[in-house]
């Protein structure tokens, strides 16, 4: 079987962006490839943050990740900090990698902007640490949204760095993307993300949910419900792809064109249809934040199985760099 490695971070709340674009695909294809699901808090503590909340984020995230459907039996999904190994193959790779690679990188340059105060080396490295987290497993398989793509690519060039150097070792892995790769913020303007504050939280009550998106952007040149809007420009009509059957979607579309129904309407279809998917979601959620003890104990044994990975990929590495321990002399 091919291995399969992801990770998230525990920066906050879980939105659809995330769901559509990568955990629903996770969920779907685990069963085809050895599967690793990693929350990355190394990758989180790049920006600021409050050290006090974050052991509940990761859990919480852990939570969210199982309710969405991760299987808690076959899947290895694991904390990133629980595995030593993580931080000493970046470090490896540190020394393969040309510093106009890293320069070159957009998420670097994105969250530069916008943490100006602590554009830290961490901050900089993060796509050696993305690298390190994939090919200590030796992963082949990388299901991500968009935004990652460049950060896997980079992954491949890691690797081939290394092989040319020191020999074969690491596979050259690829990137996998959903048929909705990038999901747009409610502003319809930029990606959805937690830090644009522009996101529907997969937790998120219907009524929050109706909150934000009856105000949210449609055809801007659709002012009067009588006016005929064009779909295909309407962030709301985008987001009924991801929850609409097509049929369904048709008579939304034709609607929309005809000024058959308004854009209220349309929202309230779109809504009722997402409640479908994230109401389940959420109980499954409220059910396995009784028993966080199990889920605990889960952590602990992915954890113990990521180690005796971690150790022989680092053992095989360290061979390879001629860092034999002085007793094999
Ligand atoms: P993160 O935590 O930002 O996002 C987790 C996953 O969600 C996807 N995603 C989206 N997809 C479509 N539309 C959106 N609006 C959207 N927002 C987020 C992301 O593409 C990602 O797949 N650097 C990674 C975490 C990471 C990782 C790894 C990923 C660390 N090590 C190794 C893969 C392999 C990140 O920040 O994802």
């Amino acid at each position: 079987m091919k291995v399969l490695f992801s990770g998230i971070q525990p920066t906050g709340t879980l939105h659809i962006g995330n769901y559509f674009g990568a955990i629903k695909n996770w969920v779907k294809i685990q069963y085809d490839y050895k599967t690793y699901i990693s929350v990355v808090d190394y990758h989180a503590i790049t920006i600021e943050y409050d050290p006090g909340k974050m052991p509940e984020k990761v859990m919480d995230l852990t939570i969210n990740l199982f309710a969405c459907g991760i299987d808690l039996e076959k899947t290895i999904l694991f904390i990133q900090s629980e595995v030593t190994g993580h931080a000493d193959l970046t470090w490896i790779f540190n020394s393969v990698t040309p510093m106009g690679e890293l320069e070159r990188m957009t998420q670097f340059k994105d969250k530069a902007k916008q943490h100006k105060k602590n554009v830290n080396v961490g901050l900089f490295d993060y796509p050696v640490l993305q690298a390190a987290d994939i090919l200590l497993y030796k992963g082949e398989v990388v299901p991500v949204g968009e935004d990652q793509v460049q950060h896997i690519e980079f992954t491949r060039e890691v690797a081939r760095y290394f092989n040319k150097r020191y020999g074969k070792t690491f596979p050259e892995c690829e990137a996998l993307l959903t048929k909705s790769p990038r999901i747009m913020g409610l502003d319809g303007e930029n990606k959805m993300s937690k830090s644009m504050n522009n996101f529907i939280g997969i937790l998120e009550t219907e009524n929050q949910i109706w909150d934000k998106v009856s105000v949210a952007k449609t055809d801007p040149a659709r002012i009067k419900k009588t006016d005929p809007g064009n779909p295909f420009i309407c962030n709301i009509y985008y987001y009924h792809k991801l929850v609409t059957n097509e049929e369904a979607r048709e008579e939304v579309a034709e609607g929309c064109r005809t000024a058959g129904i308004g854009c209220l309407d349309c929202k309230k279809i779109f809504v009722t249809n997402l409640m479908r998917i994230l109401n389940p979601i959420r109980e499954r959620y409220e059910n396995l934040k009784k028993n966080t003890h199990s889920i605990r104990e889960i952590l602990n044994n992915n954890a113990d199985k990521c180690r005796h990975i971690a150790k022989q990929t680092l053992l095989e590495t360290k061979e390879r760099l001629g860092l034999n321990p002085v007793w094999k002399l």
